[in-house]
């Protein structure tokens, strides 16, 4: 695809002239397509003078962090630093079940964090007489910008949407969006072509707040074990299904729910997993997605035998509006 690959050339050379010879930039990244293929080009463009910042907030799902970091650091060969500050996040979860509050405390806390860890890459880059941070680079597409200039996203009203804005007061630095033009088929070519792995350009969209709004009630280690256990199995039967990609979004999640069941000859009483899919285009209005009767039956015994803790499986079957895509 020529024009994508011709995008790119003119991107890099474009941020070459934004930044000058000495500058340095820095950006969160999280696995997702469009913030890995921002960073690629930023990288491409000005090498170790872009600094990747991964957070892990202690809610990310099974892996994910050494997945990332594997990804990004030894495959894109990204300048990647990882804030492992999955103690302090949860230590501030500790007894919110307020939907609101969890989304204010996960989106505050990761400010501060990215903050802590901008002023430490500062310092050393300033010590070796490097030059200075002066830009963040943000993975916006042009379906966020729309979004942020009408300021009408339904979601944006009904919940705290988690983003790097606030940022900008604070570190005074000046923006750069390489993908503001684009919409996500484009960001996936464009992935595709910078030899980005198939699985991460093809990867669902992951909240901000993570599997901390997939666990209704109290977010604690041994609720978010029970939900990465979960999310992993159903993603990969999924997977194996072949549905993966016709589905735009799966998850699983923890309701804040336990009922009795029975084990061998035991007595159990424990908690239930919901199960999310969702077909949609624009991820304002969906429909809940129609599986085959046998990859449910699958996907649910495994998830009953193999996750301790978990006795009840559940499908939602609503669709939004009136329901939204997350549970929280
Ligand atoms: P809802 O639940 O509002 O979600 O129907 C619509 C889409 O937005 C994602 N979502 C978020 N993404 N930060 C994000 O980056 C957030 O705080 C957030 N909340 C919801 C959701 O996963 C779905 O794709």
């Amino acid at each position: 695809n020529w024009t994508m690959a011709s995008f790119v050339d003119k991107e890099i050379e474009r941020i070459r002239n934004v930044v000058g010879p000495t500058a340095q930039v820095i950006g969160a990244v999280s696995g997702g397509v469009d913030s890995t293929v921002a960073a690629m080009i930023m990288s491409k463009a000005i090498g170790d003078r872009f600094h990747a910042v991964l957070v892990d907030n202690g809610v990310m799902r099974l892996n994910e962090c050494q997945n990332v970091q594997e990804i990004l650091q030894k495959h894109l060969g990204i300048n990647l630093t990882v804030a492992d500050a999955h103690d302090l996040f949860l230590g501030r979860l500790k007894g919110v079940t307020d939907p609101e509050k969890k989304r204010k405390i996960i989106g505050n806390t990761f400010i501060e964090v990215f903050e802590a860890e901008g002023a430490k890459i500062e310092a050393h880059v300033e010590q070796e007489g490097r030059g200075k941070i002066e830009f963040l680079l943000q993975g916006t597409l042009y379906p966020d910008v729309i979004e942020s200039i009408s300021f009408k996203g339904p979601s944006a009203t009904i919940k705290t949407h988690h983003n790097v804005g606030g940022l900008l007061d604070d570190m005074k630095l000046k923006v750069i969006e390489p993908l503001r033009e684009l919409f996500k088929d484009e960001v996936r070519a464009l992935g595709t072509i910078m030899g980005i792995d198939e699985e991460l350009v093809w990867r669902h969209p992951f909240p901000g707040p993570g599997i901390a709004i997939r666990i209704l009630g109290e977010v604690t280690e041994a609720q978010v074990n029970i939900v990465r256990q979960a999310d992993h199995i159903y993603i990969e039967e999924i997977k194996k299904a072949g549905l993966y990609r016709k589905i735009s979004q799966a998850y699983a999640a923890l309701l804040p729910i336990r009922s009795v069941g029975v084990m061998g000859d035991k007595r159990t009483y424990e908690q239930t997993i919901c199960l999310r899919a969702v077909e949609t285009k624009d991820f304002m209005t969906a429909d809940w997605f129609e599986f085959p009767y046998d990859v449910l039956k699958n996907i649910s015994s495994r998830i009953i035998n193999e996750v301790p803790g978990v006795n009840r499986v559940m499908l939602d079957v609503s669709s939004k509006p009136p329901a939204t895509i997350e549970l929280e």
